[in-house]
C-alpha cells in the first residue's frame, strides 16, 4: 500500500469514527430529552399560588400496603403552597364570597381556626387583594400562630371555651367581621347608611359598592369554615373528582377524620355519585361525638352536649380533627360507618410511617392512616383504600412530633412494626 492510500484509508476510518459519534451522541441526546418531556409533560403551567393549589399525587403508601395486603393510596395534601388540605377550601371560600359581593377587594376575611384553614386563608388572601384576621384558641401549637404572623395576618389568641359561649374563637371572628362591616360603614357617605341592611351581618349591595371607594375599610367577611358549603364544594369539585381520576374509578373504599366535616362530605358524595358501591368511612380520635352518630345516630347524653362540659371536649392530642355538634358541611356526609382512633395509635402510625416511608405527617393525617389499616382489616386483603395526608410534621414540632410533650402526656411512642394495629 502506498503512502498515499494510507493516508486516505486513516482520514476514511477517521470519518467513519466520528459520524458514528455524532449519531451515538444526538441520540442521547434525544433520548435525554424525552426522558425530561415524560417528567414535565401534561403539566402545564399554573396560574400563581391559586393555580399551584389542588391536583396534589395521590400515593401509595408501601409500607401499609405491604402489611396489610390492601393498597393504601393517599392524596399529599401536605404539598400544597399553604402546607395543607385547607388550601382547597380558603380558595373557595373566598372566591364564592368575592362572587357574592360578600367579600370585596381590600376586605378582611376573618376565621375562627385552630391553625390549618387560617394558615390557607393567609396565604391566599393577598392574592385576592384581601387581608385576614384569625382568632385561634391559645392552646393550639404555638408555631400555628407564628407562621400566621409571618404571613401577615392579623392574629388573636384567646381561651378555649365551649362554642355556646361568646368568646368561642369561631364566635369572636364572626364578630369581627361585623366590627369591619361597620367601621367601613362609618367611613362612606352618610346618606347611603340607611341602605344598609343588616341583616346576616354584611354590608348591602349600595353600602358594599361605596366600601370599595372608602380608603382602607373595605368590611370584612366572615369565612365560617364550620357552616360555610363552600367548603364541601370544595372536595366534591375538587378533592372527590381528583381522586376518581387518579384512580381511573378503580377504588372500594375512602376513609377519613372530621373537623368541619368538609372533607369526608365532598369525598364521600361525590364518589358515592360515581359509584354508590364505594364505602365511606369517618375515623374519629378521643373526645368527638361523631363515632357515635354515624354508628349509633346520637351525637352525646344530655351532659356531653357542648356548652355542659366544664373543660375543653377535645381530650386528644391531635388538631383539626373531632367535634361535639353537627356542622352544615358534615350533614352532606354520606358514611358507611366509623372506626374509633385513639391518640397513641396515632403518634405510632406517624412515627411508623416516618421510619418505613419517609413520611413525616401531622396528627390528623396520622389518625387518617389508623383509620385506612382497621378498614382494610374489615374489608380483608385486595381492596384499594384511599385517604388524606391533611398536613406536614412540621406544623406539630411543639406538640405531636415533640418527645418532650408526648412524654408528658404518657404517649411515647414504642412500636416496633404495626403490632398496636394488630399487624405483624
Ligand atoms: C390539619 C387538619 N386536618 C384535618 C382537618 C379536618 O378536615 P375537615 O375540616 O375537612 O373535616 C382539619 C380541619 O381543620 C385540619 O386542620
Amino acid at each position: 500500500m502506498t503512502p498515499s492510500s494510507n493516508l486516505i484509508t486513516i482520514i476514511a476510518s477517521l470519518s467513519i469514527s466520528l459520524c458514528s459519534l455524532y449519531v451515538l451522541t444526538s441520540k442521547l441526546r434525544t433520548t435525554t430529552r424525552s426522558k425530561h418531556k415524560t417528567l414535565t409533560q401534561n403539566k402545564p403551567k399554573r396560574n400563581g399560588v391559586v393555580g399551584a393549589i389542588g391536583n396534589t399525587p395521590l400515593i401509595r403508601i408501601n409500607s401499609l400496603s405491604d402489611a396489610t395486603g390492601c393498597e393504601i393510596l393517599a392524596k399529599t395534601e401536605f404539598l400544597n403552597p399553604g402546607g395543607s388540605v385547607k388550601d382547597r377550601v380558603a380558595v373557595k371560600i373566598i372566591e364564592e364570597a368575592l362572587e357574592s359581593g360578600q367579600l370585596v377587594k381590600g376586605g378582611v376575611v376573618t376565621e375562627g381556626s385552630a391553625g390549618s384553614t387560617a394558615i390557607s386563608l393567609a396565604t391566599v388572601a393577598p392574592a385576592y387583594g384581601c387581608k385576614c384576621h384569625v382568632v385561634i384558641p391559645d392552646d393550639a401549637a404555638i408555631e400555628k400562630s407564628e407562621i400566621l404572623e409571618a404571613l401577615g395576618a392579623t392574629v388573636e389568641r384567646v381561651r378555649p371555651v365551649s362554642i355556646t359561649h361568646k368568646d368561642h374563637y369561631v364566635n369572636i371572628a364572626r364578630r369581627r367581621a361585623l366590627e369591619a362591616n361597620k367601621q367601613a360603614l362609618q367611613h362612606i357617605n352618610k346618606t347611603d347608611a340607611k341602605h344598609f341592611t343588616n341583616t346576616n351581618g354584611y354590608l348591602s349591595e349600595k353600602v358594599e359598592h361605596d366600601a370599595e371607594n372608602s380608603g382602607e375599610y373595605k368590611g370584612g367577611f366572615f369565612a365560617d369554615q364550620f357552616e360555610n358549603l363552600a367548603n364541601y364544594r370544595a372536595h366534591y369539585e375538587g378533592t372527590g373528582p381528583e381522586i376518581w381520576e387518579q384512580t381511573d374509578g378503580k377504588l372500594h373504599a375512602f376513609i377519613a377524620a372530621a373537623g368541619t366535616g368538609g372533607t369526608v362530605a365532598g369525598v364521600s358524595r361525590f364518589l358515592k355519585e360515581k359509584d354508590p358501591g364505594i364505602k365511606c368511612f369517618l375515623v374519629d380520635p378521643p373526645g368527638s361525638g361523631l363515632f357515635n352518630k354515624v354508628t349509633r345516630g346520637v351525637m352525646y347524653t344530655k351532659e356531653e352536649a357542648e356548652g355542659k362540659r366544664l373543660k375543653n371536649p377535645f381530650d386528644t392530642v391531635t388538631e383539626g380533627i373531632g367535634i361535639n355538634r353537627l356542622t352544615e358541611n358534615f350533614k352532606m356526609a354520606q358514611l358507611d360507618g366509623a372506626f374509633k382512633g385513639t391518640d397513641l395509635e396515632a403518634v405510632e402510625m406517624s412515627r411508623f410511617l416516618l421510619k418505613n416511608d419517609g413520611l413525616f405527617i401531622g396528627s390528623s393525617s396520622a389518625m387518617n392512616c389508623v383509620g385506612a389499616v382497621k378498614l382494610a382489616r374489615l374489608l380483608g386483603p385486595g381492596h384499594t383504600i384511599v385517604t388524606i395526608l391533611c398536613d406536614s410534621g412540621m406544623r406539630h414540632l411543639s406538640k405531636f412530633c415533640n418527645p418532650k410533650y408526648l412524654s408528658q402526656h404518657g404517649l411515647t411512642p414504642s412500636a416496633k412494626g404495626l403490632e398496636f394495629l394488630d399487624y405483624k
